[in-house]
């Protein structure tokens, strides 16, 4: 089980003034009945909430609160505590709380402890869904990710404050699960992936060109993610908007056919993920002057079959795992399934678009399906998403090659 992982590790909670902040007594019990040893640390805030006493009480330890605490040994518990964490854990963490960490604040002694860590910091968030969708917050949670903090829901549904929508943490088996699959070693070392993500833009004249709405931050959150299990990451990706992640090596192509070539370039792939949104068509001839408008209302455009990358990838003798994307509007299982037969998939991770779906979201939903089974993965950041893909990934991919040593 993935919580077993928990045994043994240090972990900080952090409690920030939030509603939620009760559920932080179950995620220490959680913690505590999985073997993991937890300090707590809480803002003024959250004593309004729940009191330090019963959080005491069930982590076995101290709750340190104050920043300057002359009854502690050096009155430097921030960096007695930022040394002593294996991770640190914020659930509940709160509008204000994020936004201190962003700022690099010290005035209390859980902003300064995550800016004197080194461990790793999950942060679970937990407030009204107005104060959730506020630019601010937005802004702060991409700064928070883009340093490299986890982030771990928050849920969507009814709110203490009687409004329905997203900010509510996520239950405490849930923070606990995640976390846990967060702490899984580095299981791809020695292993090289290649992600393809983004549209392709097929030009038709100097001027236009064939596209589509691939934001390709999906393909990029996989990219994170199959670094962070310890591989070698290839990011082959169309015209997009994004940082690369650190540590891949990312090849830009405009074309399907400069995707197909760059990805057929690399015959050791271990695994190739093609999240690409690639033109299944390019204009039959590219016109090198622009295109002048006629007097003709209506006006057609010949139009040729690119390359299947995929599927020519899945053709080679030496096969990697081959994992596809499927975005379906309609009979979501059955299309990706034949997807799956048609292209010699090891994988299909299906989502369903329509209105505010999917393009350009930062959130996502996937319906995954392999020969054996499938496995449905609820709406999320698509950070989230492309982790809990990738811990699939590899299951199905040590499988296959356990059975292949056989
Ligand atoms: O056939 P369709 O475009 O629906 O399939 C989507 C999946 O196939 C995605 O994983 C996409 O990256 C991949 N694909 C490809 N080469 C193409 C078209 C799609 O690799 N020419």
């Amino acid at each position: 089980m993935a919580e077993d992982i928990l045994a043994g590790k240090k972990i900080v909670l952090g409690v920030s003034g939030s509603i939620a902040a009760y559920k932080a007594a179950e995620i220490i019990r959680l913690c505590r009945k999985a073997g993991a040893e937890v300090k707590v640390v809480m803002t003024r805030g959250a004593c309004e909430f729940i009191t330090p006493l019963t959080l005491q009480t069930l982590s076995g330890s101290p709750v340190a609160m104050d920043l300057l605490d002359a009854d502690e040994e050096s009155a430097m518990g921030h960096i007695t505590l930022a040394r002593w964490a294996d991770w640190v854990l914020i659930a509940p963490a709160s509008a204000n709380t994020m936004a201190r960490i962003v700022q690099g604040r010290t005035e209390d002694l859980l902003s300064a402890l995550c800016l004197a860590t080194e461990a790793p910091i999950a942060l679970a968030p937990a407030m009204n869904n107005k104060m959730w969708t506020h630019k601010a917050t937005q802004q702060n949670l991409a700064v928070l990710s883009g340093r490299g903090n986890y982030i771990l829901g928050p849920a969507s549904g009814e709110q203490a404050c009687g409004e329905e929508g997203e900010g509510r943490l996520l239950e405490p088996e849930q923070i606990i699960a995640l976390l846990s699959q967060l702490m899984v070693p580095k299981r791809l070392v020695g292993n090289r992936v290649v992600v393809t993500a983004g549209p392709t833009h097929e030009p038709i004249d100097p001027v236009r060109y064939i596209g589509n709405r691939s934001s390709g931050k999906m393909g990029f959150e996989l990219a994170c993610a199959a670094v962070e299990a310890g591989a070698e990451v290839i990011l082959i990706t169309g015209p997009v908007h994004l940082t690369t992640p650190s540590a891949v090596c990312r090849i830009d192509v405009e074309t399907a056919q400069q995707m197909y070539d760059a990805v057929m370039d690399i015959s050791d792939a271990d695994i190739v993920i093609g999240c690409a949104a690639v033109a299944d068509y390019r204009p039959a001839e590219y016109q090198d002057k622009k295109i002048k408008k006629a007097d003709s209302e209506c006006s057609s455009l010949a139009l040729i079959k690119n390359h299947d990358i995929l599927a020519a990838v899945s053709q080679r003798k030496e096969q990697p795992f081959v994992v596809g994307f499927a975005a379906e509007t309609d009979n979501l299982a059955e299309y990706a399934k034949d997807k799956m037969k048609a292209k010699n998939l090891d994988m299909v991770a299906a989502n369903l678009i329509g209105k505010d779906m999917v393009f350009g979201s930062d959130m996502n939903a996937l319906q995954v399906f392999w020969s054996e089974g499938e496995q449905t993965m609820a709406t999320a950041f698509k950070s989230h998403l492309a982790r809990e893909l990738m811990t699939l990934i590899i299951e199905r991919y040590d499988a296959k090659n356990s059975i292949k040593n056989t």
